[in-house]
């Protein structure tokens, strides 16, 4: 488990509906009447004003292992209350008890590939919650094989989770993101795409890359459709992860010719993944909606 944000646990929540200029008048006003004045404090309050999440009701799904784990690790430990959901009960369950050390986070075991699994989903977290900050569909499937030879069934394993999944996903939970959504602090929709969404891969990875390209151009759709009721919806599109997704690409090609198109010539970190979901729902992210965000050291970015 990398650690990489520290385990302080935020006093501020961000999610007041006042604006900022606003609510900086405010808290420079009550820290000059304090007395307590000092870079640090001021510091650590604007980065709390910008970017917290503390307090924020948040939903990673695949947030048992990989990118997921990753973001949900960084709203656990910036103060938010985080669900993750996966097919897997103990692997779920793992997760959960690990996040568990830094603050609050429960698992919800689901397969979001079907309709049924959706349901319980919804249903589960509508009876713990009663709005939604943040919806970060990450789950998402690969399926690599010759054009001669790829099989429909992981055409329809990779859409019926990656597009469809994440489309009735948010239609399911659109009621309790309105309950969070306010002009000034608008509730989000962030959906992990894919650099393979606007490039195309080195691998026979036909159904994912048209996925991620879906995924994308869902996204600016829905970001027009729910624009109007304070909801944004935004993508991060990462490069290399060195998640289990990737694993068998790098045993077979080796790490060096991996990254030999990257041009910052690592690997995407936790902490890459972490810090622009944390963006995207804080604040600082709030004026942005419709985006496509690439996370990929330059991969498809500089071409
Ligand atoms: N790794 C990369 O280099 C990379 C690059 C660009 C984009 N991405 C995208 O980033 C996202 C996360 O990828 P990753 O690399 O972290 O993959 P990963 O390590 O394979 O993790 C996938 C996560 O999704 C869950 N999941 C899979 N099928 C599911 C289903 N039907 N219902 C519910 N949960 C399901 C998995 O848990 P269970 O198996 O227990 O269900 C796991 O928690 C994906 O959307 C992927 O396309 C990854």
């Amino acid at each position: 488990m990398p650690s990489w944000v520290s385990a302080r646990r935020s006093s501020k929540c961000p999610t007041t509906p006042a604006g900022l200029p606003e609510r900086w008048r405010r808290s420079n006003a009550s820290r000059r009447a304090a007395g307590r004045e000092n870079p640090e404090e001021r510091t650590r309050t604007v980065l709390e004003e910008l970017f917290g999440v503390a307090g924020k009701v948040v939903l990673v799904t695949g947030g048992s292992r990989g990118i997921g784990l990753a973001i949900a690790e960084g709203f656990v430990k910036c103060g938010a209350r985080v669900y993750l959901c996966s097919r897997n009960a103990e692997a779920c369950a793992l997760a959960e008890k690990e996040l568990s050390q830094y603050g609050e986070c429960r698992a919800i075991p689901a397969d979001l590939g079907t309709a049924e699994g959706r349901r319980a989903l919804t249903a589960e977290l509508t009876a713990r919650e009663d709005r939604l900050d943040v919806l970060i569909n990450n789950a998402g499937a690969i399926w690599a094989e010759t054009l001669d030879d790829y099989p429909e069934s992981g055409w329809d394993k990779v859409f019926d989770l990656n597009v469809k999944g994440s489309f009735f996903l948010v239609q399911a939970l659109v009621p309790l993101l309105r309950e969070a959504a306010t002009p000034d602090a608008p509730a989000r929709v962030i959906n992990i795409g894919s650099i393979d969404g606007f490039h195309i891969p080195h691998h026979e990875t036909y159904a994912y890359s048209s996925s991620k390209a879906a995924v994308h151009q869902l996204s600016r759709h829905l970001a027009a459709q729910l624009a109007r009721e304070s909801i944004t919806v935004n993508v991060i599109a990462p490069g290399m992860f060195p998640s289990k997704m990737l694993k068998g690409t790098v045993e077979k090609h080796g790490e060096a010719a991996v990254l030999a198109p990257v041009p910052l010539k690592r690997f995407v970190s936790p902490s890459d993944m972490a810090g622009a979901a944390i963006y995207l729902a804080s604040h600082a992210g709030s004026y942005v909606t419709g985006a496509v965000l690439p996370v990929d050291g330059g991969t498809a970015t500089t071409l």
